[in-house]
């Protein structure tokens, strides 16, 4: 047993340890033991520079990179035991190394928690951003599956609740494509900037230590798109800011509230009031009490979890908020915030990708509420524009005729052109051929449109991006 060892946490200051509510009050390593992996990673980067510099022998390199793998291989299997009293994973791992290894005590030459602990959250989080943009191209793919399946499927759009014009439901699946690309392109952003290292700045002025820190950065893959480290300028800023866990949040914020709102149109979908939708069982749970329930739970709680992932952010920036430079103790609760924010986002990604794969609309339930004539009204109405009315009179006369209907029990394709005379003589007389669904989807022809054509165009495009197969 190295005689060291037990030294690591408390130095020569401290007669005694801290007391048994402070140590459980103060520790992290219930929730930071998560950071293993990185705060392996950084410390073979870390020694491996201090042999570069002279600070280790090839020797003690040696024995610590063989003591730092077995104990990261140890962890992975579930056979390493966290002792608490060493308060964090950093602790943990630089005791039980130096335990092991004499040359461990040499570690954190040049090194203190404040910079390791940055530079462990920011290669935690730059795995965790790849991962995450994984599982939202996995989303994409399922919800473009989804269209494909049912490309042809109209269903009515809906503003205010209330049916306003019809629309393909891939139309209104792509929507979400589109949200959820725009989520990926902030979290590629979000990685773009946190991908700088920290490792060098020491507890707060770097070290007085003739350090390589160009040499750790290009390890650890903190390089721009030449290949050139990329370093952080001020060790003050580097130790203290957390913007970066912030822009994540805030990035996985928004992604939550969409499928926050996805899962409220599924919601709305499979009611019974709605019925254009069907989940299959293995998606769905049943009632305690009432037999014939069916309830969309994984929506609803994918809908829940925004919340969650939301209060995430706003805690993170009320902790930042009245910092003084440069770290203070507070900083640790950021991580709670960051692996439950991460966690929770990826879940519900994965949990609504496989429940839209075994997802079905009901066909005939669909095709009938898109054939409700009203729907086409404001196509009458452009219909007018075409015969030379300005759209405001057109919009009148519509409304007009869509009363007209109502007062007399009639749909409003079911009007005749006498009747449409009787409101006005300035309907033309084909003015009731725009009540065919197919024709008016056909006549959106512009880019963004719900039409025939750029509907089958934006399916096309999105199954490259995605590499998705058609499947036929
Ligand atoms: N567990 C700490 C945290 O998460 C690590 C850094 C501790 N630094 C210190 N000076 N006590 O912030």
């Amino acid at each position: 047993m190295n005689p060291i060892a037990p030294v690591v946490s408390r130095s020569g200051r401290f007669a005694s340890g801290p007391a048994d509510d402070v140590a459980a009050f103060s520790e992290s390593i219930s929730f930071d033991w998560q950071l293993w992996r990185h705060d392996i990673r950084g410390s073979l980067a870390h020694a491996a520079m201090l042999a570069r510099i002279g600070i280790l022998s090839e020797t003690e390199l040696l024995a610590i990179q063989q003591g730092l793998t077995d104990i990261g291989r140890e962890i992975a299997a579930g056979n390493f035991s966290w002792n608490p009293s060493m308060e964090d994973v950093h602790m943990n791992i630089e005791s039980e190394l130096t335990r092991r290894v004499a040359a461990g005590s040499k570690l954190h030459t040049a090194r203190s928690r404040n910079d390791q602990v940055a530079l462990d959250m920011r290669l935690w989080l730059r795995d965790e951003i790849e991962f995450a943009l994984q599982d939202i191209a996995l989303l994409q793919a399922s919800l473009l599956g989804l269209a494909d399946r049912f490309s042809d499927l109209t269903i009515p759009g809906y503003t205010h609740l209330q049916r306003a014009q019809p629309v393909y439901v891939a139309h209104h699946l792509l929507a979400y494509i589109e949200m959820l690309a725009r989520d990926a392109s902030r979290l590629h952003d979000a990685r773009k900037r946190l991908n700088v290292c920290p490792l060098g700045s020491g507890a707060i002025a770097g070290s007085t230590l003739p350090i390589d820190r160009e040499f750790v950065a290009a390890q650890l893959g903190f390089v721009d798109a030449e290949g050139r480290p990329r370093l952080t300028q001020n060790s003050m800023d580097a130790v203290s800011d957390r913007d970066f866990i912030v822009e994540f949040c805030a990035a996985a914020a928004l992604c939550s509230i969409h499928l926050s709102r996805l899962s409220e149109d599924i919601i709305l979908w499979v009611s019974s009031e709605f019925n254009f939708l069907r989940l299959s069982d293995a998606y769905t749970t049943g009632s305690s009490l009432m037999p014939q329930k069916k309830n969309p739970d994984v929506a609803e709680l994918t809908r829940g979890k925004s919340g969650r992932v939301v209060g995430n952010l706003v805690s993170l920036l009320v902790l930042l908020k009245g910092l003084p430079m440069t770290y203070n103790r507070d900083l640790q609760e950021d991580k709670e915030r960051l692996f439950d924010t991460a966690h929770t986002l990826r879940s519900c990604l994965r949990l609504m990708a496989g429940m839209l794969n075994q997802a079905e609309f009901r066909r005939e339930v669909c095709t009938a509420a898109s054939l409700d004539p009203q729907l086409l009204a404001t196509d009458l109405a452009d219909h007018l524009v075409r015969y030379g009315l300005p759209f405001r009179e057109a919009h009148h006369l519509v409304g007009a005729a869509v009363a007209y209907a109502e007062r007399t029990g009639k749909s409003l394709n079911r009007l005749s052109i006498d009747d449409f005379r009787s409101i006005s003589p300035k309907f033309p007389d084909d003015a009731t051929s725009v009540f065919d669904l197919a024709r008016g989807l056909a006549q959106r022809q512009m880019v963004g449109s719900p039409g025939t054509t750029e509907i089958a165009r934006q399916l096309s495009l999105w199954r490259q991006r995605l590499q998705v197969p058609l499947v036929p």
